[in-house]
């Protein structure tokens, strides 16, 4: 069983389509252990994206994250952190395999609908910056 962190992005928020991209994980074995709707600082934005710090897109990516309200959640599954890469498909829609969220909800790279950790290790330290271990239940 592994616990991974996922964030339904304000593009995917303003288009109503919470239930719909929820519906994907639990369809798929995946169950919520946590969730919250909030709006995100630009310093909650910064720390929890600080590994793109130097990239290009960085300041584009903070913008975005902060321009209306996301929804983070804590899932978990058998080989959740994978499951749920698998699920998001590619990180540009346009490159996202037919049938997942993505290709299915995201309109651009920027906008792309969900973020999902990318290995254990970071599902950890990202559902740490969310919940406490007593808010996953
Ligand atoms: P996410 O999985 O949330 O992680 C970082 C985000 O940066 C990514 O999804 C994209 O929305 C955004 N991004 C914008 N441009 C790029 C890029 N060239 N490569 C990777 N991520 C990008």
């Amino acid at each position: 069983m592994e616990k991974t962190l996922s964030i339904i992005k304000p593009d995917a928020v303003a288009k109503n389509v919470i239930g719909k991209i929820i519906d994907r994980f639990e369809s798929n074995g995946l169950r919520i252990c946590a969730m919250k709707k909030i709006q995100l600082t630009q310093e909650n934005a910064e720390n929890f994206y600080d590994i793109h710090r130097e990239r290009p897109f960085f300041g584009e990516l903070v913008s975005f994250m902060t321009s209306g309200p996301v929804v983070v959640m804590a899932i978990e599954g058998e080989n959740a952190v994978l499951k749920n890469r698998d699920l998001m498909g590619a990180t540009n829609p346009k490159e996202a395999e037919a049938g997942t969220i993505r290709a299915d909800f995201a309109d651009s790279i920027d906008a792309n609908a969900v973020h999902g950790s990318d290995s254990l290790e970071n599902a950890k330290t990202e559902i740490g910056i969310f919940f406490t271990d007593s808010e996953l239940l």
